[in-house]
């Protein structure tokens, strides 16, 4: 079975087995049919935070488990409960459509609602975990059903209990959002506020307003999969304590660093642009020309090649700044 439309890098991969299921009934059976072959499992969403190294002789199970509702709304909260298989931009959209705000800086981020929690994706100052209440999710082994609250999915930077302690040994298949009946905007970002003083002036904007500039600015500075193939920030940035900051600092005066906890945040796109690789190109793949962090596939190109390139990036990085460079998507 081919996956090379259900991976935002395009590459030309199958599966030795393929399932696809539209309900927690249909994930366990799969699951009870993996179990008595010994097929290992692999889950997919969106394909948008993967590496698919090669063939999969594994079981590749897509889940498309699709709901959108309105649990309970009062005047604190609008409780939302959504399907993994949902598109996650369409879900943000809706939230607003349905005066539930909390996810608009998230909009435009792609892959599906259920892969969300695993990294806590984040973007323009909010994370998912800021308007999670928990999520079900099919545990691989004994094909159980088990509800997550927030405490216990341990949420930190791009980073979950899933990607741990609990590493494929669930499958989510629904989230719920606690998110708010009034709108309440986080504009920290700069650019985001730029774009928002350009289309509202002084004026508050709506909900759907800053969804609107919060794709704008992304699509400034990210690639369309359907165009380039990539999964977006292909590193993490690096958090450092503050010595490396200081070190950093004097060689490299204009260093991007933000505080974060305790420590520093450095911006990895930064690190890569300046050691001289932004739009930088191997063959069939590169790194985007307007956003360093991002690798894309520019045609053709084979995961080795993709690969080689972000061990090449990292090496570079470490030579240049002395800093680790982790990758972020899943690799397959
Ligand atoms: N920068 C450069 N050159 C580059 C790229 C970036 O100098 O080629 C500088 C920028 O000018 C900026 C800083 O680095 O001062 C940070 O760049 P940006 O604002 O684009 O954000 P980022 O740190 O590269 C992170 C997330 C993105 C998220 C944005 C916005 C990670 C790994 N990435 O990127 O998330 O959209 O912030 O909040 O944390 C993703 O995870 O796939 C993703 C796209």
């Amino acid at each position: 079975y081919s996956l090379k439309s259900r991976n935002t890098f395009g590459f030309q991969v199958s599966a030795r087995y393929f399932v696809e299921v539209t309900s927690v009934e249909q994930l366990q059976e799969a699951l009870g049919f993996a179990r008595k072959q010994k097929l290992d499992i692999v889950p997919l969403g969106g394909g948008s935070n993967l590496v698919l190294s090669g063939d999969v002789e594994a079981l590749v199970i897509a889940v498309n488990l699709r709901e959108r509702s309105v649990l309970e709304r009062s005047d604190e909260a609008v409780m939302v409960r959504a399907g993994a298989g949902e598109n996650w931009h369409e879900l943000v959209r809706w939230t607003l459509a349905e005066q539930a705000y909390g996810l608009e800086n998230l909009s435009l981020i792609p892959g599906h609602v259920g892969a969300a929690p695993i990294q806590n994706i984040g973007a323009y100052g909010v994370e998912l975990k800021d308007s999670f209440e928990s999520l079900e999710a099919v545990e691989i082994h004994s094909g159980e059903l088990r509800r997550f609250f927030l405490k216990e999915c341990q949420f930190g930077y791009r980073d979950s209990v899933f990607k741990h302690a609990l590493r494929d040994q669930f499958i989510i298949t629904s989230v719920n959002f606690r998110l708010s009946p009034g709108l309440q905007p986080k504009l920290g970002y700069g650019q985001l506020q730029q774009e928002l003083a350009q289309r509202c002036g002084h004026r508050s904007p709506t909900g759907m307003e800053i969804s609107e500039a919060v794709a704008d600015v992304r699509m400034q500075k990210l690639p369309d999969p359907n165009v380039l193939g990539n999964a977006g920030s292909f590193f993490k940035n690096p958090v450092v304590n503050a010595d490396v900051v200081k070190r950093l600092r004097a060689e490299f005066p204009d260093l991007v660093a933000f505080p974060f906890d305790e420590q520093w945040k450095l911006a990895a796109g930064w690190l890569i642009d300046k050691a001289g690789l932004r739009g930088y190109r191997e063959g069939c793949v590169g790194t985007y020309q307007y956003q360093a962090l991002v690798l894309v596939n520019h045609g053709g190109a084979e995961p080795d090649e993709l690969l080689h390139l972000a061990g090449v990036i990292q090496q570079k990085v470490k030579a240049v700044f002395g800093v680790a460079l982790e990758m972020e998507p899943r690799v397959y």
